[in-house]
């Protein structure tokens, strides 16, 4: 890989901001490399947010559209490879399932992207802080979870193994990838 010079978006954290997706917001200047994340935020998160199937939060630098996450609630079945994955986390032998919160999709701005690294660790950080300073109160949730869109970028899970997530499955024929909430 050639040297990586981009900003650290984990260095300005301050930054930036993260809102829910309404519909007073201008998503026109928001392009993703790939076009059907870009389609994915215009044309049907709004709608899937509206059904009560996702909720979409976007990252802002002033009044610029950086990057989104799409999420939904999930879980992931306790197996004997998750266990070998994680160790550290002792699961009782009739603990089967453990929610997670899942990341829909996620996806940054290509003129963002070239400009800031580490845009998943940003979104994986501000869901951890949801989940523990938020969701807690209401529902255990103990992993993020993620299907790896290798069929679109081809280096992603590395990106998303770089980022502390783990495979420990397949779900639509990707790679299902979880990260602990409490590390
Ligand atoms: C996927 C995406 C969100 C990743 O953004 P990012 O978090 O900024 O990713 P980075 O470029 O910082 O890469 C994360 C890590 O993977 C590493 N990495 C990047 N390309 C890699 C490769 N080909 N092989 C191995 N490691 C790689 C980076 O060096 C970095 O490692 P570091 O933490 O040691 O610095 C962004 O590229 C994007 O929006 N892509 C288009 C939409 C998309 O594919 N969404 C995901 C669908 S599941």
């Amino acid at each position: 890989m050639p040297p990586d010079n981009r900003k650290d978006i984990l260095l300005c954290k301050k930054d930036f901001s993260v809102v829910q997706l309404s519909k007073d917001i201008n998503l026109s200047t928001f392009s993703c490399e790939y076009p059907e994340y870009t389609t994915f935020l215009t044309d049907n998160a709004p709608k899937l947010d509206e059904i009560g199937i996702t909720t979409t939060y976007l990252v802002k630098k002033g009044e610029k559209t950086c990057a989104y996450f799409s999420i939904l609630a999930g879980s992931v079945e306790i197996n004997s490879k998750l266990k070998s994955l994680f160790p550290e986390k002792d699961f009782p032998p009739y603990a089967d399932k453990a929610g997670t919160l899942h990341i829909h999709h996620l996806a940054g701005d290509k003129d963002f992207c070239c400009e800031y690294k580490h845009i998943i660790s940003f979104c994986k950080d501000y869901l951890r802080a949801m989940i523990i300073t938020r969701l807690m109160k209401f529902l255990n949730i103990t992993f993020i979870s993620l299907d790896a869109d290798i069929n679109t970028d081809e280096n992603v899970e590395e990106k998303y193994k770089k980022s502390g997530f783990k495979t420990v499955g397949t779900s639509f024929e990707l790679p299902f990838m979880i990260a602990p909430v409490f590390e």
